[in-house]
């Protein structure tokens, strides 16, 4: 897979990616991740990407122009088609879901805005999927591309060591079924910590004990913090 993110703060996302999951995605190449700064494709000599919006109004409006550029550009580098994705907190809320619909993509576009907002065009011009991080606003996409990027190369086959642990996580979706839960607790050494102690079950090596244990355990967990989760009403997230 390839991922291209245009920002106006490429120096904020390249660190993340190139961490951990991450960064050894990329060194054994299951993905390409490059961050492309707007402003390389402003028109004047400002390196203007943003103005004041028509009508009158509070904060700045990010310009038609660079962003077409910088779309068209990228997506002449690369023979594959892309999948446009505007990052904004008027969009359909990330979950794993689309995650795992994303990770199915050869080639992701993010456009991550800052500001407070594109020019309607960019919309109707580029017909972007629209997608939000969760119901809070934050001052720019950049934290929201780093969350979008991780949620998806983690998924892809080769990227995690283990590749059970993307099955076992919270929320993840297995095979044909819809089933979602939490985690059950996890521990490790020492087996006991100012007088907390592991569970007796863990340390007894009787593996289908262990398993009905960590069932149960993730079923009264998620029972208790997300009962949405099992009835699939959704109501904690209100969808879209
Ligand atoms: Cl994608 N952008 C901004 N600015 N705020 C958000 C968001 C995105 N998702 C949630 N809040």
């Amino acid at each position: 897979m390839r991922i291209d993110v245009v920002t106006l703060f490429p120096e904020v996302c390249e660190p993340y990616f190139r961490a951990s999951i991450l960064g050894r995605s990329q060194a054994s190449g299951t993905v390409e991740i490059a961050c492309v700064n707007l402003r390389a494709f402003s028109s004047d000599k400002h390196r203007t990407v943003d103005d004041r919006p028509f009508g009158g109004g509070p904060g700045m409006v990010l310009m038609c122009g660079p962003v077409f550029d910088a779309v068209e550009a990228i997506e002449s580098q690369d023979p594959r088609p892309a999948t446009r994705i505007l990052l904004t907190p008027q969009g359909r809320r990330l979950d794993q879901e689309l995650a795992s619909e994303l990770a199915s993509r050869q080639r992701l576009l993010i456009i991550a805005g800052h500001y407070e907002g594109f020019d309607e065009r960019i919309r109707l011009g580029l017909k972007p999927m629209e997608i939000s991080i969760g119901d809070y606003v934050l001052s720019g996409g950049e934290a929201a591309a780093m969350v979008l990027v991780d949620s998806v190369v983690r998924l892809l086959p080769g990227s995690l060591g283990d590749e059970g642990s993307a099955a076992e996580d919270s929320f993840s979706i297995s095979a044909g079924e819809s089933q979602r839960c939490l985690e059950y607790p996890q521990y490790t050494r020492p087996r006991v910590f100012r007088e907390m102690e592991v569970p007796e079950v863990l340390m007894s090596g009787d593996h289908g004990r262990i398993d009905d244990w960590r069932k149960q355990q993730a079923l009264e967990r998620t029972k208790e913090r997300r009962p949405d989760l099992l009835t699939g009403s959704d109501s904690e997230s209100g969808d879209h």
